[in-house]
């Protein structure tokens, strides 16, 4: 069992999206190269990291009707409202991938934020072994300025959940307010975890995470038995490269 740790530093968003897409393809091929029904399970996030997928994805060469979309955490709104994370995949890459609306697993809205979570319990167990904490092959994450990653928050109680998989929040400081969000334990238990993390205003977070070693949430990934990878522009990383050599 084992856990490791890569920060990757790109001069540019195309050459982080290639990156991103040659790893991700690398995994999605060995996973649909077992044959059968083997499916690649992806779990996604809101944010920057909609426009950076929808951008390097494309160059994925793969069986896209095997892959199964799923969300780290979600906002619970309609999906004509502009917060929703699933609306904004969706209009960014159905068209651009050759993939249908069916392969999100999506929250179902009309629940309340409780219900959302335990609803979505349900729709993931379809894909994974009962009674086992499921192993994503992928998650697409991101950290806001305060170190949160999903919907877990410096400070909050969910980070603490290890219990359920996936938990309601009705108090997130990010709106809006209501969400369910992968827990530690889920997200800890994926075989390849990719943060996402871009631009000059990421900086000052990312050195308390990724040079001071700070507890916060987002620096909580790390995967039991397997990797996960910081892909940063060089604004992003200024305070980490003047202060180490990466
Ligand atoms: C969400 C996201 C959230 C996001 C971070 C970083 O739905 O709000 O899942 O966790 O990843 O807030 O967002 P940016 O990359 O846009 O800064």
């Amino acid at each position: 069992m084992s856990s490791s740790r890569v920060v990757s530093v790109f001069e540019n968003n195309q050459k982080l999206g290639e990156e991103l897409a040659k790893n991700l393809s690398e995994l999605a091929n060995d996973v649909l190269n077992e044959g059968g029904n083997a499916v690649f399970k992806i779990g996604l996030s809101g944010g920057s990291t909609v426009t950076l997928l929808a951008e390097c994805l494309p160059k994925i060469v793969t069986d896209w009707s095997k892959w199964r979309f799923f969300f780290c955490d979600e906002r619970l709104v309609q999906f004509d409202d502009a917060e929703s994370t699933y609306a904004q995949y969706r209009d960014k890459l159905i068209g651009r991938l050759p993939i249908t609306k069916d392969q999100f697993i999506k929250i179902n809205p009309q629940l309340s934020v409780n219900e959302a979570a335990n609803d979505y319990i349900k729709k993931m167990s379809v894909y994974f072994a009962p009674y086992e904490l499921p192993r994503f092959d992928a998650l697409i994450l991101g950290t806001g300025p305060d170190g949160h990653t999903c919907s877990l928050f410096p400070g909050h109680k969910l980070c603490e959940e290890t219990s359920v998989w996936v938990a309601p929040i009705s108090d997130s400081p990010k709106p809006p307010p209501n969400r369910i969000t992968f827990t530690f334990p889920l997200l800890n238990n994926a075989r390849y975890c990719a943060f996402v993390a871009t631009g000059a205003a990421k900086a000052d977070i990312l050195k308390r995470i990724l040079k001071d070693n700070e507890p916060l949430p987002a620096n909580r990934v790390q995967p039991t038995n397997g990797s996960v990878q910081w892909l940063l522009d060089e604004p992003a990383a200024k305070l980490l490269q003047e202060e180490t050599s990466l």
